[in-house]
């Protein structure tokens, strides 16, 4: 079997974010169809590398590139990333107030196409048909989005923009924090879901724990420690982070902290 294209590829990335320098030379590469965990002590520079990936002007690239199937995105606009195929899954998603959860799936869905004549049917029958896979209420979607959501509403919710908009590529941040363990399994399934009818997808997710790969089952594993990856490896590798921690993964461990 022929190996499958390298879909996300980062290769020495620099980043600051008001002169503090937050990413210190990252590499990795994602071909097309596998899922790749990335874990990280709090601070490590997890979130920055998500919100640099989809080209948040807050973070200057001081020095390397992204390549998305094969082309140079370093300089893109977020929109021209998403139009693109590349979706992300925020950590904390904010709140539209005044907008549901159904009008943003429309037009998010209008933008990915590149079109707006999806009909006000054709969207709906799509989202009962996911709401339905993913086990979620349909009521839902007439909520406003993100507001007054649970943790775990949030999450389902992300992971219904991502079934819908059908990403080349999408990145989730923290799919795990503040979830209970039902709602952990109900993301786990539901990203299993979607992979289901997308064997080209190639997932990036960033997350502190074991239990979420227990679902995801990752094909790569990597490790950021102070802005950079310093060990890939399979499965195995967040079973040793578990373990162990990461302090076995930094070079100095810092004194009296
Ligand atoms: N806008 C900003 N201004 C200043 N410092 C920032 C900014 N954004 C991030 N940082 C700093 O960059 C470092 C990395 O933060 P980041 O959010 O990427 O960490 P993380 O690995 O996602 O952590 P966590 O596991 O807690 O989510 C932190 O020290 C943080 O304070
Ligand atoms: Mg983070």
């Amino acid at each position: 079997m022929a190996m499958a294209e390298i879909s996300l590829e980062i290769e020495d990335l620099h980043a600051q974010v008001d002169g503090n320098v937050i990413l210190n030379g990252v590499s990795l590469a994602v071909p097309g169809g596998e899922v790749h965990a990335l874990m990280g002590p709090n601070g490590s520079g997890k979130s920055t590398l998500a919100n640099v990936l989809l080209g948040n002007p807050a973070y200057e690239i001081t020095k390397g590139r992204i390549r998305f199937q094969g082309e140079d995105i370093t300089g893109l606009s977020p929109g021209d990333r998403a139009a693109r195929g590349l979706f992300l899954g925020f950590q904390h998603p904010e709140e539209i107030p005044g907008v549901s959860v159904f009008s943003f799936l429309r037009q998010a869905m209008a933008i990915r196409k590149g079109i707006d004549n999806f009909s006000v049917l054709e969207v709906r029958l799509k989202i009962m048909e996911w709401t339905k896979r993913l086990g979620m209420d349909n009521r839902f979607t007439e909520r406003y989005l993100n507001e007054g959501f649970s943790g775990g509403e949030r999450k389902r919710n992300e992971i219904l923009q991502m079934a819908l908009l059908e990403p080349a590529f999408a990145i989730l941040d923290e799919t795990d924090s503040g979830l209970d363990i039902d709602a952990l399994k109900a993301v786990g399934d539901g990203i299993a879901e979607v992979r289901k009818d997308r064997a080209d997808l190639g997932i990036l997710v960033i997350t502190h724990y074991q239990r979420m790969l227990d679902y995801l089952a990752p094909d790569v594993v990597h490790v950021l420690v102070d802005g950079r990856v310093v060990a890939t490896g399979g499965p195995e590798l967040a079973k040793q982070v578990e373990r162990d921690g990461f302090d076995a993964f930094r070079s100095e461990t810092p004194v009296g902290t």
